[in-house]
């Protein structure tokens, strides 16, 4: 087995499903110059893993998170490129000039003040919406941003998961506790350390395109691949899981959003019940119809512990053929049933308890 490629790590992300779920696929259904569409990207893994085996690639997602490190990975600048744009960076760089500089107890106490006068400098000059490497290294920043400082040098935050910004006024607490303390990080040398280790392995001969976007556009936002797509790899957002405003807030600040968490900032990332889950599922797919070639295979990865297996099985195949129009399904592969493992990943908040299982699904609009 190769070892996964240092591009899918650049930042994590919630039910990340792992490169080799998306390998596995992109062999058994799809030739080389196939298109492959993920409509809920997040890091990116259908997207990015489709182009290393030389498959034409695209996903959008509603979270400016995921659609900037997908993008990121989709379509990735020359490493000189990025490298002349930190070293300007770092030029332009005054300690006296950052503007905006948050004041609030949490910010103080989450990053060393030099490190915090480097990071807005950064979320102030980084055109992450029109430039692909302004992108890239948003990308990038958004995986040092916070985590595990006290194990890696690369984290620019005191003490925090890497995988969920703590909110606000519970990391301030807990830091005073236990008296940690932000770390000084100079945030431009680790960005120019991240380049040399990111690309270590070079790109895919071919780029793709991840877009910030709702599903229920999509066959509007990618005229281009109608009826192209032979295969769709993908996991929507679960019913009783994640907020995902919520729970990336500080990915989010940095990205140009608000300084404090703001619960249900993405309508749709939380479904309040399982009438209006399968209603938007059901719209989802209506969104992507027209993206798909007649022969497609679509694998939905699904989990959840608010439904009992056969209705969530009912949801999925009732939302497919309601949304896609079609009479009937064809099972590619029986449905796969995998408990999930206490890992970063973890799609559930912390404390929830029960089993977790996700499902997956192999199907063809018949
Ligand atoms: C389970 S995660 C996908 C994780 C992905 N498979 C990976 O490996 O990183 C579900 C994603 O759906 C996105 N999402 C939720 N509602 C959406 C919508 N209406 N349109 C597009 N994406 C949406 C969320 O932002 C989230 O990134």
């Amino acid at each position: 087995m190769t070892a996964v490629h240092p591009l899918h790590s650049i930042c994590p992300y919630f039910a990340m499903f792992p490169p080799g779920f998306v390998e596995r696929y992109v062999l058994a259904f799809t030739e080389p110059g196939d298109v492959v569409f993920d409509p809920f990207s997040g890091r990116g893994t259908t997207v990015f893993e489709s182009l290393l085996l030389n498959r034409r690639a695209y996903g959008l997602d509603i979270n400016p998170v995921a659609a900037c490190v997908s993008g990121a990975k989709a379509d990735p600048p020359t490493v000189a490129a990025l490298l002349r744009r930190i070293a300007q960076l770092r030029e332009q760089f005054s300690d006296m000039g950052v503007a905006q500089v948050p004041n609030t107890e949490f910010f103080e106490a989450c990053f060393a003040p030099s490190t915090l006068k480097q990071i807005v400098f950064l979320r102030n000059s980084l055109n992450w919406t029109s430039s692909k490497v302004d992108r890239f290294i948003a990308a990038m920043a958004l995986g040092c941003l916070h985590g595990e400082s006290h194990k890696s040098l690369n984290c620019f935050s005191n003490r925090m998961p890497r995988t969920i910004s703590t909110k606000p006024d519970y990391s301030v607490r807990w830091w005073a506790a236990n008296g940690y303390e932000a770390p000084v990080r100079d945030v431009f040398d680790i960005l120019a350390a991240q380049v040399k280790f990111r690309f270590a392995r070079g790109v895919p001969s071919i780029s793709g395109e991840a877009r910030l976007g709702d599903v229920r556009n999509a066959t509007a936002m990618f005229r281009k691949l109608q009826g192209a797509v032979q295969l769709v790899v993908t996991s929507p957002p679960y019913l009783d899981t994640t907020d995902y405003g919520e729970d990336q807030w500080l990915r989010l600040w940095f990205l140009g959003g608000a300084e404090r968490p703001k619960g249900r900032i993405f309508a749709d990332a939380r479904h309040g019940t399982s009438q209006a889950y399968w209603a938007f599922l059901t719209a989802a797919w209506t969104g992507i119809a027209g993206l798909l070639a007649p022969n497609c295979t679509i694998v939905i990865r699904i989990g959840g512990m608010s439904f009992a297996p056969a209705d969530l099985e009912e949801g999925v195949y009732t939302s497919l053929r309601n949304g896609l129009g079609c009479n009937s399904l064809e099972i590619v592969q029986p449905l796969n049933v995998s408990e999930i493992r206490n890992r970063q990943t973890n799609v559930f908040r912390p404390g929830t308890k029960g089993k977790r299982v996700e499902y997956d699904f192999v199907l063809r609009a018949a």
